[in-house]
């Protein structure tokens, strides 16, 4: 137990924690046990720091100052975060993610956006969705920040859906994993947002189909389903979605039922909807990930259409 005492004030996650516990039966003693805990959570730090793990990928300049608007429950795990964004020059494509920056807390954040680019020009607002974990920037979201609390945020990022008016049609597969959801739901909001502007102009980029396949622990767990239930019914013709639940321990309500399936995204679905034509969009777990781009690859698709994002 000399282990546990030292996990509980380090950053663990399950996975490493996993490892520390495994090694106590192999009859090592309390100080090297204690050494190697030590090691686990320096090697758990590094895996789940976020600047450390985009090192390479490409920011953006501006750092702006954003103030907090709303704070909500999303789900039991889950604080949605609406932010007013101060620099004008601040703006990001569909898929993106944030560096967000807290005063007082070393530890930088990295957190997708939620909402559509859409949102930021008409009211300079962004939204994210954070999940509980222990690491800091999730504890101040969740046991800190208020209404006006202040933070700055910088834009970074390569998985995103950013076609330009000309380019041509294409139908887009989204697979979303747990909080995974969130650059995929900016995605969905934002194509949304063309197919609009494209029915009132006449002109611009045409949205293709879109399904959704999303699969989170239970119902709710599954965040944002009004959201997109809401565009589903807006444009039955373009936007489809497969709602799944992996670990339901209760019954489905009556009004949920109709839209969600017991059990994870099957391959079958996903080959139900590969073309040469499809890009697919990937975001969720790391074995989720890598699981459906390989699928995909097996199956033909081009490299340069499968997008994938794995969180930690
Ligand atoms: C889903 O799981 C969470 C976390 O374990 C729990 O708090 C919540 O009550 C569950 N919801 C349902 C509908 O089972």
């Amino acid at each position: 137990m000399a282990c546990a005492a030292v996990l509980i004030p380090g950053l663990l996650r399950g996975s490493s924690g996993t490892v520390c516990f495994q090694a106590a039966p192999l009859g090592l003693t309390p100080r090297v046990l204690r050494c190697l805990s030590l090691s686990c959570v320096m090697r758990s730090q590094r895996k789940s720091d976020h600047l450390e793990r985009t090192a390479n990928v490409v920011r953006q300049e501006v750092v702006s100052a954003a103030k907090v608007c709303a704070v909500a429950n999303e789900s039991p795990s889950v604080k949605r975060l609406r932010l007013l964004v101060a620099d004008k020059e601040f703006s990001f494509k569909a898929g993106q993610w944030v560096d967000f920056f807290i005063p007082g807390v070393s530890v930088v954040g990295g957190f997708s956006i939620c909402s559509s680019p859409k949102l930021l020009e008409q009211e300079r607002m962004i939204e994210l969705a954070v999940k509980y974990a222990n690491h800091p920037p999730s504890l101040w979201i969740h046991n800190q920040c208020t209404l006006d609390s202040e933070v700055a945020l910088r834009v970074g990022g390569e998985f995103y859906f950013d076609p330009q008016p000309t380019d041509a049609s294409r139908n887009l597969v989204l697979i979303a994993g747990g909080v995974g959801i969130n650059p995929l739901l900016s995605i969905l909001r934002h194509a949304a947002d063309l197919h609009r502007e494209h029915a009132n102009k006449g002109s611009g980029y045409e949205t293709g189909r879109i399904r959704l396949l999303y699969s989170a622990k239970n119902t709710s767990e599954l965040l944002f389903k009004q959201n997109i239930l809401d565009l589903v019914n807006e444009f039955p013709e373009k936007i489809a979605c497969s709602l799944h639940v992996t670990k339901q321990t209760t019954q489905i309500s009556s009004d949920l039922k109709l839209y969600i399936t017991e059990g994870r995204i099957t391959e079958k679905q996903l080959r139900d909807h590969i073309s040469k034509e499809t890009l697919f969009y990937i975001c969720g777990p790391p074995l989720m990930t890598d699981f459906f781009s390989k699928q995909l690859e097996a199956s033909q698709v081009p490299r340069e259409h499968i997008c994938f994002e794995k969180w930690w």
